[in-house]
């Protein structure tokens, strides 16, 4: 299997309910190596931006004023089969839908508040993950040994 790279942002309510150490204790328990993380709130213009194949969505206002409420916290990821494993890992959108013990399942209360994002395609991973970080800087954090 090929070692591909996801974009994960632990959205607003994630950090508002105080899950952002038990979210990345599952990210790293289930084998993903972190390459970058950090803590930021959005603007409406750059929530709209990281969205925007949403736009024109009926959610798409409701989606981006959320993403634009309070400090959210994009992580770089890396593992074999990353993007199919990390959408397994925090399952289905609606997190009424998400399979038992997935982090939507356990944390999310809404289709719109649902704890993590997951980049759905390696392409779209690639430019998530330069909305947020300097190429430079996720090879620099490659873990050594
Ligand atoms: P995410 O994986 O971040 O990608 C797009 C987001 O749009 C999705 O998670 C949901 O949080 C949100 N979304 C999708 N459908 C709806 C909906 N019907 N109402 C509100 N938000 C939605």
């Amino acid at each position: 299997m090929a070692v591909e790279r996801t974009l994960a942002i632990l959205k607003p309510d994630c950090v508002r309910k105080e899950l952002i150490g038990d979210v990345l204790r599952r990210i790293q328990d289930a084998g993903f190596t972190i390459l970058g993380l950090r803590m930021t709130r959005l603007s409406k213009r750059e929530a709209e931006g990281f969205y925007a194949v949403h736009k024109g969505k009926a959610f798409f206002d409701e989606l981006t004023t959320f993403m634009s409420s309070g400090p959210c916290v994009p992580v770089a990821l890396e593992k074999e089969n990353a993007i199919a494993d990390f959408r397994a890992l925090i399952g289905a959108t609606n997190p009424k839908e998400a399979a038992e013990g997935t982090i939507r399942s356990d944390f999310a209360g809404s289709i719109g508040e649902n704890i993590v994002h997951g980049s759905d395609s390696v392409a779209n991973g690639q430019v998530e993950i330069n909305y947020f970080f300097d190429q430079a800087t996720l090879v620099a954090n490659e873990p050594v040994g």
